[in-house]
């Protein structure tokens, strides 16, 4: 037979993800957050301001993903899909987070574009992944995660993580925000920096991980 018996099975995905755009279809949910919904997350306000001032619907990023519970020992997978945005010298990104079961892991496969993976544990020390077509990445336990799409292209990238993960969104904010953002260096590429209006809890930029080492 080509295909096993459903029966006795549960809900399997019926998903197929285009790698060249990094767009699912066959989601079970999903949601795209609009740069109106990310006030305060740029260390830029003015720029922020101006660009929803100009494009009020603009989108950020788009999130898909399935899964079929929340339950522990299951999976959730799907794709982020970030636009090429400046907003004033800081690379468009998504808001970060620290997974709600903070001991809960996550890995990521780069699909489209160029983009970097800013980590930063629990006692402050921070690295920045670089991630490309075919670059992974990995998530260690207790570290707050955010995706930058540090291109000129959208950067896309698929991510697999425990389904009782959860974000906390609070978390970060409750420790500073992230220490350290990521901006242009004035020459077509990125840069980490100190991120100065969030020093509290802060930590320094330990390495830079090409991911081909
Ligand atoms: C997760 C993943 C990833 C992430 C999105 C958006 O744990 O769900 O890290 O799917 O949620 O890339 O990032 P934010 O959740 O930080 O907005
Ligand atoms: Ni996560």
């Amino acid at each position: 037979m080509d295909n096993p018996p459903a029966r006795g099975l549960p809900p399997l995905p019926n998903v197929s993800i285009d790698l060249d755009s990094g767009r699912l279809t066959g989601a079970s949910s999903g949601y795209a957050k609009r740069f109106a919904e990310l006030r305060g997350v740029f260390a830029d306000d003015e720029a922020l301001t101006a660009l929803i001032e100009e494009r009020p619907e603009a989108v950020a990023y788009e999130v898909s993903e399935w899964r079929r519970s929340d339950e522990a020992g299951d999976l959730a997978f799907g794709t982020t899909v970030l636009q090429p945005v400046m907003v004033g010298r800081e690379f468009n990104m998504t808001r970060g987070h620290l997974h709600r079961v903070a001991d809960r892991t996550e890995m990521y496969l780069g699909l489209a574009g160029e983009g970097a993976l800013v980590l930063t544990g629990p006692d402050g020390p921070s690295r920045v992944v670089a991630l490309s077509r075919g670059s992974v990445a990995y998530v260690p336990p207790w570290t707050r995660h955010r995706a930058v799409n540090v291109g000129s292209t959208e950067f896309a990238f698929l991510f697999c993580y425990p389904a009782d993960a959860g974000q906390d969104y609070d978390a970060v904010e409750r420790g500073g925000g992230l220490p350290i953002m990521i901006v242009s260096d004035g020459q077509g590429g990125w840069r980490a920096e100190t991120r100065s209006r969030h020093l509290r809890g802060a930590g320094t930029v330990s390495g830079r991980d090409t991911g081909r080492d």
